[in-house]
């Protein structure tokens, strides 16, 4: 007797702990493919200066689609900015963000 309540009870709780982790999955992040986000990161943060296409050159920006920079430079042009390109990193908030938008932007060179 005492045998069969102690297993209801863990029965009991393993439901409660795996009830627990369901909010955890986010739909929306879920949903998105890797090259999803790096495409709304850099919709959001990089295309009013440099285009959807990389090409639109607003405020002195470079067309990225011309661009042959390296990874390493890329992420440091991120990171801290150049004259009037702004420091990026606090908006793309960590390093796998960064690396994402690093991969998109190369995929607009021609
Ligand atoms: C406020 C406008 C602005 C925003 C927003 C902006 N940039 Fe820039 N970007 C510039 C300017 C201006 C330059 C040219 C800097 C220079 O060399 O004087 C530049 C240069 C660059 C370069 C160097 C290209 C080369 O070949 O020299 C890269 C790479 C780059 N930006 C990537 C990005 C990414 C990625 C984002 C978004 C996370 C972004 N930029 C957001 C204005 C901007």
């Amino acid at each position: 007797m005492v045998l069969s309540k102690l297993s209801l009870l863990a029965t009991l709780l393993l439901l409660f702990v795996s009830c627990q982790d369901t909010p955890k999955t986010d739909g929306l992040q879920t949903q998105e493919t890797p090259a999803q986000k790096a495409a709304s990161l850099y919709s959001m943060h990089c295309a009013q200066c440099h285009g959807e296409d990389g090409k639109l050159g607003s405020s002195g920006a470079k067309d990225l689609s011309q661009s042959r920079l390296s990874d390493a430079a890329i992420i440091q042009m991120i990171k801290k900015g150049k004259n009037a390109m702004p420091p990026m990193e606090a908006l793309l908030e960590n390093a796998e963000n960064i690396e994402l938008v690093v991969q998109h932007i190369k995929g607009l060179r021609k």
